[in-house]
């Protein structure tokens, strides 16, 4: 069946035969001539671009009215043809089978339920979905995060119950971000052997069966300043004593005097912002993720998810763990991280928000998309043996990119901020809470990521059930 039923190649005026006084747009006859007779979908397109300059001119007198989808309607006129290169060309054209509207009707897949379901492209599970838990210090705590309604930090005894009922919903996977009881300059909360996190993974892994542990590795909760590596003043930072042009400012006397010392600190303001007064050390950094991970490791933890992004940090992690004997041990890395306002609600459920500055200068530019697979490729090159895109919603187009040419497992992080979009919008009643969740989490899912972390896990797993 066609659109063109019903006509012949006698209705048809080919390219060739010019009517004098009527200008010929000329066809691509050549490349027609060697083609096959049943056209693909590029050439079934070319046959139609053709056709659509076919009958733009007018011939003799009989009139007709084509209707070529993706081309338009046309006002033809028709003529007989005797050459056997543009008959041949015909008979293809009137073989082709036009894949339009009235003959396909898309809605017939979508009437009901049990057809859309039928042929749904895309589905969630699950076990794809990783819970996140904050665990803190004490006994018998859950505490609600102020920003992040439904997420609490919870003391070792409550994770396990936690996890116990995650892992009874068939999520078979949390990942762990600890609260230290201290925080310090080089993150003793992150690798000692009794760290939070590390107490929290001995008891989850002794009390529940077949459930997988992941245990972030980032240094930011630990630390006093916030940062996910070692702090050092930048060498650009020992130039004057800090507060002299603040003096100045404060002990100027006329109103000329004043407004020029005020321009002078505004400026050493401005020169301190463009250039900080501190760097987060790479290397060094990397001595401490790499016992961090060691250290979970150690504690039964099952997967290590470095997310300090630091450079190298699966390398240094990789060999740090082989030397143990965690060789089969795999590391789930944040490869390509951006530096996100979405993490607000994070850092206050960890306490984990940089005292000074912001994590521009490790974590991602969110306008880098190319920047984000080469950070994935030298993951992958490290050892990584499975990636992560963070945050995930406004970074759907970067998980695409990494799964069409990544062939590693692909995880990605609904981070805290999406989460605290959703909840704030359903509290107000602007969006239907449920309907949303579910979406968002099908749309990270459909965009590539086979694995996704996100604070619905056990919600999502409910209404799956
Ligand atoms: C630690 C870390 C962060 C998140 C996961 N690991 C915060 C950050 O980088 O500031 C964010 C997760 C979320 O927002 O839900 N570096």
């Amino acid at each position: 069946m066609s659109s063109l039923a019903g006509l012949d190649s006698s209705h048809f005026r080919l390219p060739g035969t010019h009517v004098p006084g009527f200008p010929v747009l000329p066809l691509r006859g050549s490349r027609h001539r060697s083609t096959s007779v049943s056209p693909g979908l590029e050439e079934r397109h070319s046959l139609l671009r053709d056709l659509n300059h076919f009958f733009l001119f007018p011939v003799r007198k009989r009139r007709a009215t084509l209707d070529v989808p993706g081309v338009g309607a046309r006002v033809m006129e028709v003529t007989a043809c005797g050459d056997p290169v543009q008959s041949r060309f015909l008979r293809r054209l009137l073989k082709l089978r036009v894949m339009a509207f009235p003959i396909n009707r898309l809605r017939r897949l979508r009437r009901t339920e049990t057809l859309r379901a039928l042929v749904r492209e895309t589905r969630l599970t699950p076990e794809s979905f990783v819970y996140p838990l904050f665990i803190c210090p004490g006994t018998g705590i859950r505490k609600e995060v102020r920003s992040m309604p439904g997420v609490f930090n919870v003391s070792v005894d409550e994770a396990v119950k936690e996890v116990r009922e995650t892992r009874a919903l068939g999520v078979l996977s949390v990942i762990l971000f600890g609260l230290p009881e201290k925080k310090d300059e080089v993150a003793t909360g992150a690798w000692e052997e009794d760290g939070i996190v590390q107490r929290a993974a001995r008891a989850i892994k002794r009390e529940v069966r077949d459930v997988l542990v992941m245990g972030d590795v980032c240094l930011c909760e630990y630390m006093s300043h916030g940062h996910c590596g070692i702090v050092k003043a930048a060498p650009q930072a020992l130039g004057a004593p800090k507060g002299t042009k603040k003096t100045m400012a404060i002990s100027a006397r006329g109103p000329a005097e004043k407004k020029k010392a005020i321009e002078e600190m505004a400026e050493s303001i401005a020169r301190a912002a463009i250039q900080p007064e501190y760097e987060i050390v790479n290397d060094a950094s990397l001595e401490l993720l790499a016992r961090t991970s060691v250290s979970l490791a150690r504690s039964g933890v099952d997967i290590i998810a470095p997310s300090d992004m630091m450079d190298g940090r699966v390398g240094a992690i990789r060999a740090a763990l082989d030397q143990v004997g965690f060789e089969n041990t795999p590391i789930l890395s944040y490869a390509a991280k951006f530096s996100s306002g979405f993490y607000g609600p994070f850092r206050e459920a960890a306490d984990s928000a940089p005292q000074f500055g912001d994590r521009r200068s490790y974590q991602m530019d969110p306008a880098n998309i190319r920047e984000a697979m080469r950070e994935i490729e030298l993951d992958v090159e490290e050892g990584a043996d499975m990636i992560m895109v963070k945050p995930a919603m406004p970074y759907l187009d970067v998980i695409a990119a990494a799964r069409e040419r990544f062939d590693l497992p692909l995880a990605a992080y609904q981070v805290s901020g999406e989460y605290a979009m959703i909840e704030a919008a359903a509290r107000n009643q602007w969006i239907d809470r449920e309907r949303v969740m579910m979406e968002s989490l099908l749309c990270i899912r459909r965009a590539g990521a086979s694995i996704i972390l996100t604070y619905y896990a056990k919600e999502a797993a409910k209404l799956l059930a």
